[in-house]
């Protein structure tokens, strides 16, 4: 059987580290850090583990409604939001992912834009 990108890539131990990675990048770019200020790190890169755990095709995953939940008061930029998106790619691209499966990724974040984004 055809292995998901999250097998191929170590599961959640290695998910784990490039979750990390990425929100220290988040939290250098002046563009998205400002939306994270009040954020209990540890526990938004738990659930962020498992987020991305499930756009690469492991177990677990956020449904839609949820994620309009959870950010519908944070405002997030159409900018921000994007910023998001590069900084992920170029973290998969620090470990190494393949560019097929980076652009696969970056595929799933971008299609659950609609339900970050703020409105209007
Ligand atoms: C596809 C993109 C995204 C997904 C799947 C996602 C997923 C999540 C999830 C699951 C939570 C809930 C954590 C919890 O229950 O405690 C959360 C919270 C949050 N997200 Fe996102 N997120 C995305 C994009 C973004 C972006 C682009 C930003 C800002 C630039 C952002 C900022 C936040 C903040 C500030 C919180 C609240 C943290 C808190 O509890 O204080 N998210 N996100």
């Amino acid at each position: 059987m055809k292995q998901t990108i999250f097998e191929r890539y170590g599961g959640f131990a290695n998910v784990s580290r490039v979750v990390s990675s990425f929100y220290n990048k988040i939290l250098d770019s002046s563009i998205t850090a400002p939306y994270f200020a009040h954020t209990h790190m540890k526990r938004l890169i738990d659930h962020q583990t498992k987020f991305i755990a499930s756009i690469m095709g492991g177990p677990a995953s956020f449904t839609n409604d949820y994620l309009e939940k959870v950010h519908e008061r944070l405002n997030i930029s159409e900018e921000a939001f994007m910023e998001a998106a590069y900084l992920l790619g170029e973290t998969l691209e620090d470990f190494n992912f393949e560019d097929e499966d980076i652009r696969l990724v970056k595929q799933e974040f971008v299609n659950r834009k609609n339900h970050i984004v703020k409105r209007g």
